[in-house]
């Protein structure tokens, strides 16, 4: 994909900052770090950053390390010799070698083993490795630029990211604003994003979209980012069939139904939301009241605003949700 047909959009000064620190980086021939949470715009920075330096014109190539089993992900990588393994019936390049003279995009380079992230040390210090199955060391000059959506250097503190891999990767470290710090490119994003589907449904107009909706996008957290609002745009252009009017509607949950099947209790122990205590403590009080605080605006979200029905959600009275609206200074909601 070229740099054409993904333009990136945004001029909040924290968004600013990054595409200056990614035109400096992109300029020196050391490996780079793109860390930001889920949908914040890691990959295109990374091809960003490739298409900015001398080596525009040499391959580009990406691997998402979590989308590959342990044990194929080596091979992946540094490729095979013929009968190094069961299924290895040819001789294989990885990724490394289809790279050389390029840059190799590891995505949720968090998900490596130590012994594969062993090996890209290597590959990043000396430019070698062996296929595997091979005794003979291959050399290529590929420069790596990683990605993560995790705490690296807690992974490493914990023992679970090599810390020497993640000194070299550190070289230069692009850390991606979330969108709820940038709120000035919700609106430039999602118009970007409602004219891009716009034309790709034969549209000839985008009316844009009215002043509670604008106001909608902005207040919204966007937990899933840049990704979670394309997302949001492009179903409301879809399902808006005025076209000449603005956009009156949006859906921010698409899975908000009336049947949708209950919440079972328990389920949010999957979900990784138990803060890490050994890490940084918590006042127990502050959380649970940041939390509450969280879900009664949610509520109220998901039930536009209607005081008893988003008690009900919460299984309160409606005096005990307007007590705790008042609490958190929500009322006039
Ligand atoms: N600044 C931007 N301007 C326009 N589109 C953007 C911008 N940043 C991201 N996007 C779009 O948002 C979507 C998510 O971006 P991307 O895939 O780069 O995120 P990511 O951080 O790699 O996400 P994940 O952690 O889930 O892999 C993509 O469709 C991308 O094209
Ligand atoms: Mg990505």
């Amino acid at each position: 994909m070229t740099r054409n047909e993904q333009p990136m959009i945004g001029e909040s000064p924290a968004f600013l900052e990054v595409l200056d620190q990614v035109s400096r980086a992109a300029g020196v021939n050391r490996p780079v770090l793109v860390v930001g949470e889920r949908g914040s715009g890691k990959e295109l920075i990374a091809e960003r950053l490739h298409f900015l330096s001398p080596r525009w014109d040499q391959p580009l190539v990406k691997l998402n390390c979590a989308a590959i089993s342990d044990s194929l992900l080596e091979s992946e990588l540094f490729g095979h010799e013929a009968g190094a393994f069961t299924d290895a019936t040819q001789r294989r390049f990885g990724r490394f070698e289809t790279a050389h003279g390029g840059s190799l995009f590891l995505d949720e380079l968090a998900s490596t083993t130590p012994a594969v992230q062993e090996k890209i040390l290597r590959v990043i210090e000396y430019g070698q490795f062996e296929r595997l199955g091979s005794s003979k060391t291959t050399t290529v000059d590929v420069r790596l630029i990683g990605a993560a959506n995790v705490d690296l250097p807690d992974l490493a503190a914990r023992g679970r990211f090599r810390s020497d891999l993640l000194d070299r990767l550190a070289f230069d470290v692009i850390t991606l604003p979330p969108l709820r710090v940038r709120r000035e490119d919700i609106v430039p994003l999602a118009e970007h994003f409602a004219m891009r589907i716009s034309r790709e449904l034969g549209r000839e107009l985008f009316a844009g979209f009215s002043p509670d909706i604008t106001a909608r996008l902005l207040e919204h957290d966007w937990p899933g980012n840049i990704r979670e609002l394309k997302n949001v745009v492009e179903r409301a252009v879809y399902r808006h069939e005025a076209v000449t009017d603005p956009i009156t509607e949006i859906l921010i949950d698409p899975f908000e139904s009336p049947w949708r099947a209950p919440h079972r209790p328990g389920d949010e122990k999957t979900k990784g939301e138990i803060p890490d205590l050994a890490r940084s403590p918590i006042n127990l009080r502050d959380h649970l009241n940041r939390q509450e605080r969280a879900l009664a605006e949610r509520a109220l979200e998901i039930s536009r605003g209607h005081q008893g029905k988003a008690a009900d959600l919460l299984g309160l009275s409606y005096h005990q949700f307007r007590g705790i609206l008042r609490k958190h200074g929500l009322v006039g909601h």
